[in-house]
């Protein structure tokens, strides 16, 4: 095993960095070269390497990519990510195969949410190429890992927006809608509501339409209202597909006083430098990672807590390795609901809804 080559792919995470400068300093360790991919699939379709890490000569120092040295305490990527449709064709990861054979590659880390996952085991399976990911998604609709890179730093950045926008509501008693990313996964909204004291969370999951979205809210602003609270807090997921604006503008004629606002925190929530529980996560998967690939083992993703059966068990405890195939058949679990974790999860946050407003 002489060289790897990494990309990191999809919505960017908080902790992708982390990841990269983790991967550079084992294989530096193990004697690896290690050439990072720039802009995910597409810039490994166009060839677009760069060396990371270049083993000495003769037991002399490694050298390492500037940025990779420094990265640890930024949040994106410093390789950047990309979406590529090509890739998704067989005919693209032929090319991308290609491009990795002439550039003398055995193995590929792929770090990114589940399309990019699902790319990374679809090139395993049809190219003899060694490939491991790493989950990295803030909105953790990952299966198999109980946390993926950047959920933990996105948390922390919703819950201080969150807070902020209390204090605000507080000095005009007003209801805000607070709305968080996460696709179609509510995990964001639903472990922020908790931890930002909100008193109510929507959720795609939820399975509401319109107009009970709606009376959801209703219900809670005046409630909290006539219990005399000063601000009521609502969390709401992108996967409730009713916009902020309309559901303000419903509210505020539904419930006089002009007391209801809304704050979309999109791609703010994905910024960030990441946090050190994000930074010990990004860090131990790699570390698997690499000793995965010195083993030999292929299509499979490294997991954090696992929240399946099965995988295999690393030296570290807390990492599992788990099929990819296996990966995205949980994962699709996780997204229509049925996979135990998410049932766990929202029986939870079903018993937990009843003290949210209290
Ligand atoms: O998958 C991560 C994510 O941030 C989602 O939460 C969000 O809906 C999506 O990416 C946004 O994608 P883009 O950055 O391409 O607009």
């Amino acid at each position: 095993m002489t060289t790897l080559a990494v990309l990191t792919s999809g919505g960017d995470a908080p902790g992708m960095n982390p990841a990269l400068r983790a991967l550079g300093k084992v294989c530096a360790q193990s004697g690896i070269t290690l050439l990072g991919v720039e802009r995910g699939y597409e810039g490994l379709l166009e060839g677009a390497f760069r060396p990371l890490v270049t083993p000495g000569e003769g037991g002399g120092a490694p050298r390492f990519d500037r940025e990779l040295e420094g990265c640890q305490g930024w949040g994106g990527t410093f390789l950047g990510s990309a979406r590529s449709a090509r890739f998704r064709e067989a005919a693209g990861r032929a090319e991308a195969a290609a491009q990795l054979a002439e550039a003398g590659v055995d193995g590929l880390v792929v770090i990114g949410g589940n399309g990019s996952l699902a790319g990374a085991a679809a090139l395993a399976e049809e190219h003899e190429l060694r490939v491991v990911g790493l989950p990295a998604s803030i909105d953790n609709d990952i299966g198999c890992t109980g946390l993926s890179i950047g959920v933990d730093t996105a948390l922390n950045t919703i819950i201080e927006a969150c807070d902020r926008i209390a204090d605000t509501a507080r000095a005009h008693r007003r209801a805000f809608i607070v709305e968080v990313m996460g696709r179609e996964c509510g995990y964001l909204a639903m472990a922020a509501a908790i931890a930002a004291g909100a008193d109510a969370v929507l959720m795609r999951e939820q399975g509401r339409d319109e107009r009970a979205v709606v009376e959801a809210v209703e219900k809670t602003v005046r409630a909290g209202f006539d219990r005399g609270k000063k601000r009521v807090l609502v969390i709401k997921s992108e996967g409730v597909r009713v916009p902020c604006t309309k559901l303000v503008r419903e509210l505020n004629a539904r419930i006089p006083g002009d007391h209801v606002r809304a704050t979309v925190l999109g791609h703010v929530v994905r910024g960030g430098a990441p946090s050190y529980m994000d930074r010990r996560i990004a860090s131990r998967l790699a570390f698997q990672a690499v000793r995965a690939f010195e083993e030999g083992q292929t299509g499979t993703m490294t997991a954090w807590r696992a929240t399946a059966e099965g995988g295999s068990k690393t030296v570290d405890p807390t990492v599992r390795l788990f099929p990819l195939a296996q990966v995205l058949e949980e994962t699709r679990a996780v997204l229509d609901g049925t996979s135990a974790v998410m049932r766990w999860r929202l029986e939870m946050m079903e018993r937990v809804a009843g003290v949210l407003g209290v």
